[in-house]
């Protein structure tokens, strides 16, 4: 074979600009295991409906199994006319087993041949990506299982609004993870459809056996039609989705260390490994990670709208437009790997400031709603009890002298009871309800969260 794949029809060569631009070698080279994987299966499965002799079958195998070794340490020749993955594989193959060699692609087209790399690349990556949000998720479960009783303001519009447990508010970013993985767990199972047999859009004249495919894959399922099969990237777009929210939860962990970790809320100070400094300022001690965190969720969804809007007027079937899919996809789990794994050391490392969060919670503010839910336990309707209470804070609020604790403990409405309830730490531990902040709650939100990890561990089968 000499030339591109398509010799026998074109009497000239391709320009140089064409090849520069056409050419997908540089970022598809990475799923070379997966092409491999799939001409195996796809040789295995021509032997099988005998258009492939047993002799042939194995010399095209044993060849595969040395351009994979050839690959896998870099002693792999790529030439010139190696467009992409599948014509280095075939072109080495073609060399190394002659004519059996040439039989490879024998009912078989890129179209049908890069959907199902790709699908087996994305099934792997999902996999592991999924197992590293779950280290993630352990590690905040870790950290609320260190943070006993501590807890801090929680915010509403940024204002300070009830105290909540430190643990209860770590594992609010566990459960949205939680969900991520359920996401990323569904993409697998739409990616996990074996389109080879599809051909190039119509099928074969030859007595192809696509199930047969599928299973040395490793696939649940077969394309049920083949335009769709070689058209279909709903499980790359689905699944930059997924990590595109994924990376918007990480970015908002991401936001809350960057404040947290401010002279002004003072909440954290991040371990020397996981912080940066600067180049002119020496005091400065700077939570780079959290920031990127930040930052790299606007790439991931820079991904993801980029594919949609190469997807959206194709026509059926294969587009070369397609060849998009890859580069925005490997991005985009590089960029969560990479993420994720900073984050999770920043999170693991970083020393909470747990007498700074517990001054900043203990504002007898705080406990604005347990005064007027004391009230309303008294019979008082409820919105006559938020009334009394506001018009007490009103009333602290306009007096540098009065104190709000002073007016509570004044306020004969209010009652003998009423001062407790503003003391220091009192107001988490009122926090009773199912899945809420405070300490009597915490136990079954646990429980429920292990049950959630080791479900998610079973299905995704890691
Ligand atoms: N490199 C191509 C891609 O990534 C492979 C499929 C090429 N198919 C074709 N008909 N030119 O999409």
């Amino acid at each position: 074979m000499s030339g591109p794949l398509w010799h026998g029809r074109f009497e000239g060569g391709p320009a140089e600009a064409l090849q520069a631009l056409n050419d997908s070698l540089p970022f598809d080279r990475r799923m070379f295991r997966h092409d491999i994987a799939g001409s195996r299966a796809h040789v295995t499965m021509l032997a099988s409906v005998g258009l492939l002799t047993g002799g042939e079958a194995d010399s095209i195998q044993a060849a595969l199994d040395r351009v994979e070794a050839e690959m896998a340490d870099g002693s792999f020749e790529f030439t010139a006319s190696d467009e992409d993955i599948h014509t280095a594989v075939e072109r080495r193959v073609t060399e190394l087993a002659g004519a059996a060699g040439a039989k490879l692609h024998t009912g078989r087209s890129r179209n049908d041949q890069v959907a199902t790399d790709l699908r087996l690349w994305l099934r792997d990556e999902l996999t592991e990506l999924v197992g590293l949000v779950g280290r993630l998720q352990r590690t905040l479960l870790a950290r609320a299982d260190g943070a006993g009783d501590a807890y801090l303001p929680g915010y509403t519009h940024l204002q300070q609004a009830q105290p909540v447990l430190l643990s209860h508010h770590l594992l609010a970013h566990g459960w949205a993870l939680a969900r991520d993985v359920d996401r990323l767990l569904d993409a697998r199972g739409r990616t996990d459809v074996s389109p080879m047999g599809a051909g190039a859009l119509a099928g074969s004249s030859l007595p192809l056996d696509p199930r047969r495919t599928a299973d040395e894959l490793g696939f649940t399922h077969v394309f049920d039609n083949s335009l769709d099969a070689v058209s279909d990237r709903d499980f790359v777009a689905e699944s930059l989705f997924a990590l595109s929210l994924l990376g918007v939860h990480l970015s908002r962990v991401g936001e809350e260390l960057v404040l947290w970790a401010t002279e002004e809320f003072g909440f954290v100070v991040l371990d020397d490994a996981f912080a940066t400094g600067s180049s002119m300022l020496p005091q400065k001690k700077n939570p780079d990670i959290a920031e990127l965190a930040r930052g790299k969720a606007g790439r991931l969804i820079g991904n993801l709208t980029g594919l949609l809007a190469t997807l959206k007027s194709l026509p059926l079937a294969y587009n070369k437009d397609l060849q998009e899919d890859k580069e925005a996809l490997f991005d985009s789990c590089d960029t969560v790997r990479l993420t994720i794994l900073a984050l999770d050391g920043m999170v693991d490392t970083v020393a909470f400031q747990t007498t700074a969060m517990a001054a900043s919670a203990d504002s007898p503010y705080g406990a604005a709603i347990d005064l007027a839910e004391h009230l309303v336990e008294g019979g008082m309707p409820f919105r006559e009890a938020h009334a009394v209470v506001g018009g007490l804070v009103r009333e602290a609020l306009a007096d540098d002298d009065t104190s709000f604790a002073a007016l509570v403990a004044a306020e004969p409405r209010l009652g003998p009871d009423a001062a407790a309830l503003v003391e220091p730490g009192v107001a988490v531990r009122r926090r009773t309800t199912p899945g809420g902040a405070g300490p009597v709650a915490w136990p079954a939100q646990r429980g429920a969260f292990v049950a959630r990890l080791d479900a998610q561990d079973a299905r995704s089968g890691a």
